[in-house]
């Protein structure tokens, strides 16, 4: 049996990585023909500033996973605790829009540079003009719970509204952007673009932003010229 020291996992990962993990992931199966973590590990080896690697694909689908639960969370809460229904529409409204924003500036003008339409997207152009789209719907929603009397009829109609235009978006875009993406970038990019993203919803996460619509065709216009 080989040492990790002239494993021929090392070749593929690199010299930086610690003969610890070069054990664990041969005992995991791992070969030199490129799982994903020897890919990872390979990259994170070469990029000294990076203490691990993310991924965008994989950010955003996890807050996918956090909205659907706090849509949950207000189904669950008590109906006469109007703070408290208020305090968590708060949160969620901020993620939802923050999410929103951090994928307009740094997710979907890397898809359409690179993207070719995932799933069942007819081409990159469509998928990415429907998202724009499906976000400003999403932000009318939002609007709308804000119009309503906190815990009133109007309003559960309206957070029900808003759950509807969000699992709609949600499904096509892991469907379809997040698929074209996994496809089409490598990690690196798929880490850098990871960081931006997490960084601009923690500076903006306390107060959230000012909702802004976008027009979906001046957009892509705009983005595909930069
Ligand atoms: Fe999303
Ligand atoms: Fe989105």
């Amino acid at each position: 049996m080989s040492s990790p020291g002239d494993h021929p996992l090392r070749a593929v990962i690199g010299g930086h990585c610690n003969p610890a993990r070069i054990t664990r992931l041969a005992s995991e199966g791992a070969s030199p023909e490129a799982p994903q973590a020897v890919r990872r590990d390979r990259f994170v080896a070469a990029s000294p500033g990076y203490v691990g690697a993310m991924d965008i694909t994989e950010v955003i689908l996890h807050q996918h996973m956090e909205q659907r639960r706090m849509f949950a969370m207000l189904e669950e809460w008590p109906r006469d605790d109007t703070e408290g229904l208020s305090a968590l529409w708060t949160r969620l409204a901020i993620l939802l829009e923050t999410h929103a924003e951090g994928e307009e500036r740094y997710f979907y003008p890397e898809l359409l540079h690179r993207g070719e339409g995932g799933g069942d997207a007819d081409d990159v152009e469509e998928e990415t003009e429907d998202a724009v789209k499906d976000h400003n719907k999403i932000r009318d929603a939002v609007r709308r719970v804000g119009d309503a009397q906190v815990g009133s009829d109007g309003w559960w109609e309206a957070v029900t509204d808003a759950n509807v235009e969000n699992s709609d978006h949600m499904a096509e875009e892991e469907r379809q952007d997040l698929t074209d993406f996994r496809l089409h970038a490598d990690l690196a990019l798929r880490h850098d673009l990871a960081v931006k993203f997490l960084r601009f919803e923690a500076m903006t996460a306390a107060r959230g932003i000012e909702p802004v619509d976008k027009d979906p065709e001046e957009w892509i216009e705009e983005h595909q010229g930069s």
